[in-house]
């Protein structure tokens, strides 16, 4: 069996917070860093070990903070150095680290950089991005972004175009210059200096681009991407950012959209040429999609055990998973995976579901509480570049806006973007402002942290069980991982060993009653059922039928 490395990152779960739907202290409509630091208790509370921080650097917001003007800093919209600095102290003196986001494929077009850039084409910044001639008054090659048309944007001063994978405010750095390089280790040593634990990785993994930038395969969207998803100096430039890590005890997450299971085990695994610490995989949120989230597919659980439990077993002993089933890219997964008419039972059974495998677990803000998609009357009520592009796309396929909106709210990320409910109060006690800076979701008044803070069944109280029995059996954070009944479309069935202890795990994906038998080998009138999402008044029981959504999860000693 393989052999497994204990490490403090192994052993803690993460909260993300994407700030300005989080709290607002000041009445501005805008979630702040005081607002973040007002609930550290809270935070502290669900028994996490972390907080990512989305990135609150200084950003025209073309992307929310994934356009960063200024690396050093933070937005005055969410407030001061010294407000983030408070933060660091009160988390660092709860026992909780800090990760922030390290946005270095692109930076905003506002940056003082890439003003530069565009200056002249001798200035010493030109090169620190991919300016480049047209052909024949064409863009330099077929490349479409991720956000907005082509990936190609036209200046006139200089004649030459310039290089965007996402939006436009977001031009790509050219990581092959190592002046750039140079930055990318000094910002890492600006916040670590500071006191910050570890980094969260933005698409890391686009930061090297095929020599020559050759046309791609036609897509709907983001052709090109084969030239830039694992380029051929990818492995050279983690190596540099890693060398800076560790001169730190700094964590490195990295966000790899399409990458393979494969490249991810080669970023990943331990040893001397590790270059990451885990991987922010996508493939796991396709269950209900076709390689994007806005092509809609029914929800498939044999899609998602299977991902789920390739990554679990290629991982074992050779590197380390991020778990998560939500944040701020992906709609919520409780409209997506489980169902919004069993909230309850199926949120608790998404996070038995997911928790309870190896890896470290991430928890986005809201996602502890059940918080579930809106809806909105108008595109006018929307916000994200990524919705207006799609609803280019969508109307050219024929939809009209409302027929958009209901899309909207089945598969955009920004339904996981409205403010988190703290109360019943107005705006469900996330500003004291007349009008929030984004919709809020309609259902606060039952859908809330005071409330769930009352229930001592609440969804919120099931993820502090999980988090706490987690912490308390290493079974949990170090057992291997086998699946059974893989073939089964209604249950999640798994077990993980770790030195003697066992762990048993059965969730239902069903509304309706399953019958479940143990499988052979395994006798549950010797374990103890240590969580569950029902009062079970028999559980020592080989034989079963499911409630819907339920979720069990067997200790043998
Ligand atoms: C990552 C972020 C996403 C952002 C994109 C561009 O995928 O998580 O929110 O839009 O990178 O920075
Ligand atoms: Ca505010």
């Amino acid at each position: 069996m393989a052999e497994i490395t204990k490490k403090w990152f192994k052993e803690m779960s993460v909260y993300q917070i994407w700030t300005r739907s989080f709290c607002d202290s000041n009445g501005d409509g805008i979630g702040d860093l005081p607002g973040v630091y007002s609930k550290l208790d809270y935070i502290k509370s669900l028994g996490v070990d972390a907080i990512w921080f989305s990135p609150i650097f200084p950003s025209p917001n073309a992307d929310y903070g994934y356009d960063v003007s200024d690396y050093k800093n933070i937005n005055p919209e969410f407030g001061t150095l010294d407000d983030f600095k408070m933060i660091l102290e009160g988390a660092h003196a709860r026992g909780m680290r800090v990760f922030m986001d390290l946005v270095v494929n692109h930076t905003s077009s506002e940056h003082e950089w890439f003003k530069e850039s565009r200056k002249s084409v001798d200035n010493p910044y030109h090169d620190y991005y991919f300016w480049r001639k047209g052909k024949d008054g064409n863009p330099p090659n077929n490349w479409l972004s991720v956000f907005e048309g082509g990936a190609w944007e036209y200046d006139k001063n200089l004649d030459e175009y310039y290089l965007h994978v996402f939006a436009k405010g977001q031009p790509d750095l050219n990581m092959d210059n190592p002046k750039v390089r140079e930055e990318v280790k000094s910002i890492m040593r600006f916040w670590l200096d500071m006191g910050v634990d570890g980094f969260r990785e933005d698409v890391i993994t686009f930061i090297s681009k095929d020599e020559g930038l050759p046309n791609g395969i036609p897509l709907p969207v983001a052709t090109g991407v084969e030239h830039y998803k694992h380029g051929p100096h990818l492995e050279e430039y983690l190596d540099e950012f890693r060398a800076v890590a560790k001169e730190y005890d700094c964590m490195q997450v990295g966000e790899g959209p399409m990458t393979s299971l494969k490249d991810a085990v080669k970023l990943c695994a331990e040893g001397p040429d590790q270059k990451l610490d885990m991987m922010i995989s996508f493939d796991h949120m396709n269950a209900d999609c076709f390689m994007i989230d806005w092509v809609k597919t029914p929800f498939s659980l044999r899609k998602l055990k299977s991902t789920m439990a390739k990554w679990q077993e290629a991982m074992y002993g050779v590197g380390w998973n991020c778990l998560y089933i939500e944040n701020h890219d992906h709609a919520r997964v409780i409209d997506r995976y489980g169902s919004v008419k069993f909230r309850e039972q199926s949120g608790k059974a998404l996070a038995t579901m997911y928790t309870m495998q190896c890896g470290t677990p991430f928890i986005y803000q809201g996602q502890e509480i059940g918080m579930t998609n809106p809806t909105v009357g108008h595109l006018t009520d929307c916000k994200d570049v990524s919705t207006f592009n799609n609803y280019k796309i969508f109307k050219k396929l024929g939809y009209s806006e409302k027929r958009f909106l209901k899309l909207w709210s089945e598969v955009s990320r920004e339904c996981a973007r409205t403010p988190v409910q703290w109360s019943a109060e107005k705006n469900a006690g996330f500003t004291s402002a007349d009008e929030p800076w984004f919709v809020i979701n309609k259902n606060y008044k039952e859908v809330n942290v005071e409330a769930a803070e009352k229930d001592p069944n609440s969804i919120l109280n099931y993820y502090r069980k999980l988090l706490k029995f987690r912490k308390e059996n290493e079974v949990v954070i170090y057992g291997d991982f086998k699946q059974y009944y893989a073939n089964s479309n209604k249950l999640f069935v798994y077990e993980r060993n770790y030195e003697g202890q066992k762990l048993f795990v059965v969730v239902s994906f069903s509304e309706n009653p399953v019958n479940f038998k143990a499988p052979e080998g395994i006798d549950l009138t010797k374990a103890e059922l240590a969580i569950g999402n029902y009062d079970v008044v028999n559980p020592n029981k080989n034989e079963f039928r499911t409630k819907p959504y339920e979720a069990r999860v067997y200790l043998f000693k």
